[in-house]
This record gives C-alpha cells, structure tokens and sequence, in this order.
C-alpha cells in the first residue's frame, strides 16, 4: 500500500470510528436522567456524526485531490447568502437572550446560550468564507487558499468574538 492510501485507509476507519463512538454518546444520552447531561452528550454525539462526515471527506479528498475545485451553481451560491444572513440573525437573538433578566441568573441556561453563540459564530465566519470560496474558483489554485478560510473563520468563530 502506497503511503498516501494508508493516510486515506487512517480516515475511513477514523470515519468508522467516530460514527461508531457516536452511537455510544447517543445511547448513554437516551439513559441519562440528567436534562443537562442528556441534551450536552446527545450534542457531543452529533459533533461525532459531523467528524466521521469529515474523515469520509479527507480521505475521499485525498483520493481525488481536483474535487475541490468542482464549481458550484447560481442557486447554491444564493442560498449560501441566505443562510449567512440567518447566522447572523441567530447571533443577535442569542446575544439579546444573554441579556435577558430570566436567563442572566441562570446559569445553565446561560451555558446552554453561550455554547449556541459559539457555534453560530464560527458558522457565520466559516459559510462567509466559502460564500468566496465558491465565488471566486480561481483562487483554488493558491495552496495556502484553505489555510486562509480557517484562520479567519477560526478569529471570527473564537468564543465570545
Ligand atoms: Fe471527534
Ligand atoms: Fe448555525
């Protein structure tokens, strides 16, 4: 086996592994008593989904590197505005709820909130950088393109930035 294909067979069973270890959270979840312990073990379980979606992607990348400069249509490029826009909306809601007098002292609920912002900011910075990704498909072939998209979504999804 070539070098490269035994980095490629590495990410399937890491992909194996992470939907396996999923299943595990999900289960220890659903016996859970707790409705903290669930909701947070049912959401590290998902995060497990979302790794094995993207082991499967690394090693599917690997196998054919021209993948990621595949163009994308008119229609996807308009919804990935939409859904840009609704980020943001999310950010400002959550940010008005962090204020709100029934949550202030509460602090799981303000957990539960706080961890909701962090996500959706990295999902607003990471879907505005591949908004340009998919715009401009030239700037593919500058090596350093995707280490400059994680960076900057890395800044603007930082918790609490
Ligand atoms: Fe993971
Ligand atoms: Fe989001």
């Amino acid at each position: 086996m070539s070098k490269l294909q035994n980095l490629v067979s590495y990410f399937r069973e890491e992909a194996k592994r992470e939907r396996e270890y999923s299943k595990r959270l999900e289960e220890t979840a659903a016996k859970s008593h707790n409705i903290m312990l669930k909701t947070l073990m049912k959401a590290v379980s998902l995060d497990s989904l979302k790794h094995a979606l993207i082991y499967e992607t690394l090693a599917d990348l690997l196998e054919n590197p021209r993948l990621v400069t595949e163009k994308e249509s008119e229609d996807i490029i308009r919804e990935i505005e939409k859904h840009i826009e609704e980020e943001r909306e999310s950010i400002e809601e959550l940010h008005k709820l962090l204020e709100d007098e029934r949550v202030k002292d509460n602090p799981a609920a303000k957990f539960l909130i706080e961890l909701m912002l962090r996500d959706e900011n990295f999902h607003h910075a990471l879907l505005k950088r591949l908004h340009d990704a998919v715009i401009k498909p030239l700037v593919f072939s500058e090596s350093d393109y995707w280490d400059a998209v994680w960076k900057d979504a890395i800044w603007h999804g930082a918790p609490g930035g």
